[in-house]
């Protein structure tokens, strides 16, 4: 099989780095990656954001399968494109992708299949949100609900800070048309917790979750990031728990989509909230989690490229359920000083073959080109580094012992990624977005 992955973040390193070991596939493509990837798959200049290159693309390599790692392209719609032409592809169409594109769309689709989630109102009036606040009373949470690269979400426990976010969005439109639609809901209380589930629109397997960090600091300290470091897998989410959210949310969600005429084929990311009630649905995304899936492809023994395929080809129901390298996994996100704030780009960086060299460990790049014969920092985060160990400790203790190895002038990174990993989650819940 020759598969095209389409994105050049870390996400997509591990995607590339899986398939690339698998038997099944001769060769890996990725449009466009990055310099990390050029090490195992071949790059293609494409712009993913482009439906129409992105096929080109694919129908001139010739490939047997296309893997849509990020959002945007999705949104835009590279799946429909790809589909189109005939190109078995991983990823929803851009309807399907509304589940992540609109938010009060994907409340209105868990609301048909019965899905537990936060009581909410959406809509554009500023009068009506600012009741609605009152309403559900604080933490208050307000949404913008499209795509807002990541800032369009705030909780505050100040109703004055809630009402400004509300002007900001709905008079001042700091999100443009991403925020000309709010999302007011009540908070969810508890740890939140990634869960992945591969889908051809009619079965589902779950993947093993995972659990991000979202702040820059160390505690959960400072501001929001796109995720500092991950692992997997998360041991209050036990077998159970993950049949439950088979039968509760995925399929539900997947059945209410087919209901409006949709299928949904790719992964369906569920970013859940352990509440003492139960698992409720912060929100849905189209795609991997990043740096999640850095921490769990690692720990996957089945083939991936099978899974994948089979999700597109619309054969998941023969496939058995995944197998899992016992080994936990965790992954420490190398960033620029100053995110994600501004930071310099073009630092030389150092130690990654070092780093790269130790056994079970690997070093995803994110942010990073090519400058001469050196490779220099080219974002905010540059390197995810991601170590299988025997014990959580264990696997933490290699990340860091991986990650010291490496170096760029104002390096960053947390230092308690995994550090406090219990049934009965420590993490304060007031640390997410
Ligand atoms: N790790 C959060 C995300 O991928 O959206």
């Amino acid at each position: 099989m020759r598969v095209l992955v389409v994105g050049g973040g870390g996400r997509e390193h591990a995607l590339c780095w899986r398939l690339a070991s698998s038997v099944t596939v001769e060769e890996v493509l990725c449009a466009p990656g990055n310099v990390g990837i050029a090490e195992i798959a071949r790059r293609r200049q494409i712009d993913p954001l482009d439906a129409a290159a992105v096929t080109r693309g694919a129908l001139e390599e010739d490939v047997d399968l296309v893997v849509v790692g990020p959002e945007a392209p999705l949104v835009a719609g590279a799946a429909d494109a790809l589909a189109e032409a005939g190109v078995p592809v991983f990823g929803p169409s851009a309807d399907a992708a509304r589940l992540e594109s609109s938010k009060s769309f994907a409340k209105r689709v868990m609301a048909e299949a019965g899905v537990p989630t936060a009581a909410s109102w959406a809509g554009g009036d500023v009068s009506e949100a600012l009741a609605a606040l009152d309403r559900f009373g604080p933490p208050y949470v307000v949404k913008a609900d499209g795509l807002a690269a990541g800032k369009g979400v705030v909780v505050a426990h100040d109703r004055g800070q809630a009402e400004a976010a509300v002007r900001a969005a709905l008079e001042q439109r700091v999100f443009g048309d991403a925020g000309a639609t709010l999302i007011v809901e009540s908070f969810l209380d508890g740890p939140e917790v990634s869960v992945f589930a591969l889908t051809d629109g009619d079965s589902v397997l779950v993947l093993q979750a995972a659990q991000d960090f979202k702040r820059v600091g160390d505690r959960d300290e400072g501001p929001n990031t796109g995720g500092m470091g991950a692992y997997c897998p998360v041991p209050a989410v036990s077998p159970e728990l993950i049949e439950r959210l088979r039968g509760e949310v995925f399929e539900p969600v997947l059945g209410a989509l087919r209901a409006r005429g949709v299928r949904y084929v790719g992964v369906l990311y569920a970013g859940l909230v352990l509440t003492p009630h139960g698992p409720q649905v912060l929100e849905f995304n189209a795609r991997f989690g990043d740096p999640e899936t850095q921490v769990v492809l690692p720990r996957l023994r089945s083939d991936l490229a099978a899974l994948l395929a089979a999700c597109a080809h619309r054969e998941l129901g023969g496939i058995r359920p995944p197998i899992w390298d016992h080994r936990p996994c965790v992954g420490v996100v190398l960033a620029s000083g100053g995110y994600p704030g501004k930071y310099p780009t073009g630092l030389p960086i150092t130690g990654l073959d070092e780093a790269a060299a130790m056994a079970d460990v690997a070093v995803f790049h994110a942010g990073t080109r090519r400058d001469g014969e050196d490779i220099v920092t080219a974002g905010g985060r540059v390197l995810c580094v991601s170590a299988l160990g025997d014990t959580i400790e264990d696997a933490r203790a290699r990340a860091y012992q991986a990650a010291a190895c490496i170096h760029f002038d104002g390096v960053q990174y947390r230092r308690d990624i995994a550090a406090r990993v219990t049934a009965s989650f420590p993490q304060a819940a007031e640390a997410r977005s």
